[in-house]
């Protein structure tokens, strides 16, 4: 079974780039006695570095987890539609602007990975009526994936479940021998993240709030879990008696560019020591 780097999609805040200062501070897939659980999915840079024997994989973007669903199942129907999306800046506002109700699995996931790998910075923003509102960024990144790197996501995916909720739902579902890893919206050194337009990217100083008490029960229950989040002191001080390594390169401010002394730490409730 291979493990490393899968990079199908795009994603702002991911952390593909920085795997090498996290995934020391991780267990290995054969250290992971029950499930390995990702309830802030996004790109899922950490689940396919892992690549574990068992997972439970969610975030609240239904249209994220349609993609993974899609891709899991149809693998070749996917990229089937996706290659024969025209390759103008007209043609990605008509694709932006169908409406998906009724329409199959493939196709929806086949336009939003198209949306994914030709908008602007491979943004994921969305209007309040939830319809993805990012403008055109260009062909350059579309054949940078094919058909076999569908094909190795689909295999990587058949050993998860996908969900689509909310964190607590999902984390509240862990027992002991599971392990967690999360990593929340934030902004890096700041309190909260607050863009009312980004639909899933709104997170309050409540929700830190509300992460921190899922996570001490599920601490409680002998859960081990390891999070990347803000280094502010107010969201540190909800996450006591925990273990804090500094990410000293991060996802930083800008998309796309790393920062030095970032802002963001890794908090872990065991010492990294354990899986040694
Ligand atoms: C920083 S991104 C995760 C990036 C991911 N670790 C990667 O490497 O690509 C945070 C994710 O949390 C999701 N999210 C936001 N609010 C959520 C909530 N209440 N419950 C579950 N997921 C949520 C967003 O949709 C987004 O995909």
């Amino acid at each position: 079974m291979k493990t490393g780097k899968v990079n199908f999609i795009r994603y702002p805040g991911g952390k593909q780039r920085i795997l090498n200062y996290i995934v020391p501070f991780l267990p290995s897939r054969e250290l992971i006695k029950g499930k390995f659980i990702e309830p802030f999915l996004g790109s899922g840079a950490v689940f396919f570095a892992l690549n574990p024997k068992r997972a439970l994989l969610a975030d609240i973007n239904p249209e994220l987890i349609d993609l993974y669903r899609g891709i899991r199942r149809y693998p070749l129907e996917v990229w089937k539609i996706y290659k024969n999306f025209p390759k103008t800046k007209e043609a990605y506002y008509e694709i932006r602007s169908i409406k998906v109700k009724g329409r199959n699995l493939a196709f929806r996931a086949a336009r939003i990975l198209y949306l994914n790998r030709t908008c602007f910075k491979g943004m994921w923003r969305h209007n309040s009526k939830g319809e993805f509102n990012v403008g055109y960024g260009g062909q350059d990144r579309r054949w940078i994936i094919n058909q076999e790197i569908l094909k190795e996501v689909s295999n990587r995916l058949k050993p998860a479940v996908l969900r689509c909720a909310d964190f607590e739902e999902i984390i509240d579902l862990s027992t002991e021998g599971d392990f967690i890893f999360l990593d929340p919206p934030y902004k890096p050194g700041e309190r909260e993240l607050l863009h009312s337009h980004y639909l899933y990217s709104k997170f309050s100083f409540s929700e830190y709030q509300r992460l921190a008490k899922v996570l001490k029960r599920a601490s409680n229950r002998g859960v081990k879990w390891s999070m990347t989040i803000s280094s502010h002191p107010d969201i540190l001080d909800l996450f006591p008696q925990n273990y804090v390594f500094p990410i000293l390169v991060g996802t930083g401010e800008k998309i796309g560019v790393l920062a030095k002394n970032s802002g963001e730490v890794l908090i872990c409730n065991y010492k990294p020591e354990v899986w040694k």
